[in-house]
């Protein structure tokens, strides 16, 4: 390619990322980087360009000869995947920021670029404009690594962090998040941990290698919190975040999940606040590393697109190089957490002990029964968990995961004849 003339982008969407996008290009024409062309979805919208900028159909970008990369950053999954699938057949380059269709499609989509030779580059999908995937993929391609967790959702975070400092309900401290555009267009992706879900399972495959199904992560989130549990977390001198953590067991498999957690000041994250993102990495020789930077919101995600641009550009491709390190994951069997759980109904609470076989003694004392504390089977949580959701229990991891320890043979065998 002529590296000297214009490089010509079609892009799709041109929402929030979008706008975020065109709007960064705009103010560094030295770049040498020309949307040449807009898809969008709705005909009747107001627009901030002319109306003969757009077009609305995506598909009329995939059949243009003339676009040297395509960035699709539309929010509707499914069609996501249908746009990128197609460019990637064609052997294109193209950038996505769409998590969820990334993290469900990740096989497919390493398939499609085996086979025809397309390069797909997806950094503005995982924590905003934060450079993880990257890092994990290119820079730490060939150290072990211990673990990655972090707070990778903007809009769970701010809610949380505006419960704590002003003391506002759920409800307000959403709508905020949302006026401000840092939530999904459906906030349920946010507030259930299904958007870091999906986040969490992206950055497996970079740091890990593994594949893994999101619908087998276990995600807990936070729709249940009030004020109680943000006190509560306050009188131990602790905040509550939503942490999605990759972490290697003992035994060497590595186990995912991602649940609202109790921390203190000692942990990096407790002071990651509002639409912030942070990311740990312990990596077996390098040691502890830190990364914070905005989660979500048009100019830094647009910062990540073009950062993704420009490293097609230049080549780059991920190399998905820990899929030789052969990990194995295990998700929830024979695993064990300490938790925190609340439900202002007594009896509602005393359901959920019974479904995580939890005994009356987790109750908290001074509390009327509305709070408790018990170690609970990873497995347990996973299978009760849309009736947790649905009941409006609010669950809280209070330490790490561990594996649950084995019974040697002979102590069953005194415990049954006992
Ligand atoms: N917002 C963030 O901070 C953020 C951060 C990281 C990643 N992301 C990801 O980035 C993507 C876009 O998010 P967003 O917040 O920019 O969404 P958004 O503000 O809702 O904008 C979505 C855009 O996609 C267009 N669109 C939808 N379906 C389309 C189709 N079939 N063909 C062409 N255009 C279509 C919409 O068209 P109309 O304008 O006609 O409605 C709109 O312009 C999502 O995957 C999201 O998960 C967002």
């Amino acid at each position: 390619m002529d590296d000297k003339r214009p490089l010509r982008i079609g892009l799709i969407g041109f929402g929030c990322v979008g706008q975020g996008f065109y709007d960064i290009l705009q103010r560094q024409p030295e770049l040498g980087l020309t949307i040449t062309r807009i898809a969008v979805k709705s005909p009747d919208k107001p627009r901030t360009l002319p109306a003969e900028r757009f077009s609305f159909r995506a598909d009329e970008l995939l059949a243009d000869p003339n676009l040297d990369l395509l960035v699709e950053v539309i929010d509707d999954p499914a069609e996501a995947f249908r746009l990128v699938s197609a460019a990637l057949r064609q052997g294109r380059r193209i950038v996505s920021a769409n998590k969820a269709m990334v993290a469900r499609h990740l096989p497919e989509l390493v398939a499609l670029q085996r086979e025809f030779g397309g390069t797909l580059l997806y950094e503005a999908a995982v924590c905003g404009s934060i450079p993880i995937i990257r890092t994990l993929d290119a820079y730490f391609s060939h150290e072990p690594l211990r673990a990655v967790s972090g707070i990778f959702n903007g809009s769970s975070n701010y809610v949380l962090t505006r419960m704590s400092e002003e003391g506002s309900d759920y409800g307000p401290a959403l709508a905020e998040a949302q006026a401000l555009g840092f939530a999904e267009t459906d906030p349920a992706l946010d507030m259930g941990a299904f958007d870091p879900r999906s986040k969490a399972v992206i950055l497996a495959a970079h740091a890990f290698g593994l594949l893994l199904n999101p619908d087998e992560v276990l995600n807990l989130g936070i729709e249940g919190v009030g004020a109680a549990d943000i006190a509560y977390a306050a009188s131990l001198g602790q905040k509550i975040k939503v942490i999605a953590g990759l972490y290697r067991l003992p035994n060497g498999r590595v186990t995912a999940l991602v649940t609202p957690q109790l921390l203190g000041p000692e942990s990096p994250f407790f002071n990651v606040e509002h639409e912030f993102n942070g990311v740990a990495i312990e990596a077996e020789y390098a040691g502890p590393h830190f990364l914070q930077g905005r989660g979500a919101g048009g100019h830094p995600t647009g910062s990540a697109v073009l950062a993704d641009v420009q490293a097609l550009r230049s080549g780059f491709r991920y190399g998905y190089t820990k899929q030789a390190a052969r990990f194995q994951a295990q998700l929830v069997e024979g695993l064990e957490v300490e938790v925190y759980l609340r439900h202002p109904s007594a009896a509602a609470l005393g359901q959920a002990l019974d479904w995580l076989r939890l005994p009356a003694q987790a109750v908290l004392p001074g509390t009327d029964g509305t709070q408790a504390t018990g170690s609970v089977g990873l497995a347990a949580l996973g299978q009760w968990r849309v009736a947790l959701r649905e009941a409006g229990v609010f669950v809280a991891r209070l330490g790490e995961v561990g594996l649950i320890p084995e019974v040697p043979a002979e102590a069953e065998t005194a415990h049954a004849l006992a």
